[in-house]
């Protein structure tokens, strides 16, 4: 099937459906299955992440594993409840390498990106959020249609071409990844603001 003799899908349950067996990149050949975003379909905010990890991919939920608890827990610091947010990803398949028992999370690339964007692009038409939150570089990659550097954008608001307003942060793993305290710290707190000026602005 092509975009050109496709209908779209009207609705976000139709999407989910018809994504499930997408095959517009070759990461759907290696993954268990896609990993559509899920919350409200009338959702004012929509956060949008890179792309399901290990157990992301087992279970076929987005931020359900370490990176999603780290997101819930901050958020609920802040009274931001995700059940409120559509949370999606940019990129809706499991890439990695095998190493041993493990399989290793690699960064999508271009092309993937810009295959999957075609889903982002719909959740977004279908759900209408007021204010998109890209978490990552390729998150804002991803909503932006180019790439993107994200300390040009980190906690800033700037209006898209759609209407929309777009708010950029880090990716939670990331925090997960710094290995002094300290500074693991200081960049937790400053996600936490970035949650709370979601919250206000939201
Ligand atoms: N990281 C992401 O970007 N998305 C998930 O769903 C999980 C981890």
């Amino acid at each position: 099937k092509t975009e050109e003799n496709t209908a779209l899908p009207g609705t976000l349950e139709a999407a989910r459906a018809e994504a499930r067996d997408c095959t517009r990149c070759p990461l759907s050949c290696k993954a268990t299955q896609t990993v559509f975003g899920e919350g409200p379909d009338d959702a004012k905010l929509m956060f949008v992440g890179e792309q399901p990890g290990d157990q992301e991919d087992l279970a076929g939920r987005p931020f359900i594993g370490p990176a999603g608890k780290m997101f819930d827990t901050i958020a609920g610091e802040v009274d931001l409840d995700r059940k409120h947010a559509y949370v999606t990803n940019a990129v809706k398949h499991f890439k990695y390498e095998p190493r041993g028992k493990r399989r290793i999370h690699q960064k999508p690339n271009m092309g993937e990106i810009r295959a999957c964007r075609w889903w982002l692009k719909l959740e977004l038409d279908l759900i209408q959020p007021k204010l998109v939150v890209a978490m990552g570089a390729t998150a804002l990659t991803s909503v932006m249609n180019h790439a993107e550097r994200l300390s040009d954008y980190r906690s800033r608001t700037v209006d898209l071409d759609d209407g929309r307003a777009l708010y950029t942060t880090v990716h939670p793993s990331y925090l997960l990844r710094i290995p002094d305290e300290g500074r693991k710290r200081e960049e937790i707190d400053r996600f936490r603001e970035d949650l709370q000026a979601i919250k206000s602005l939201s």
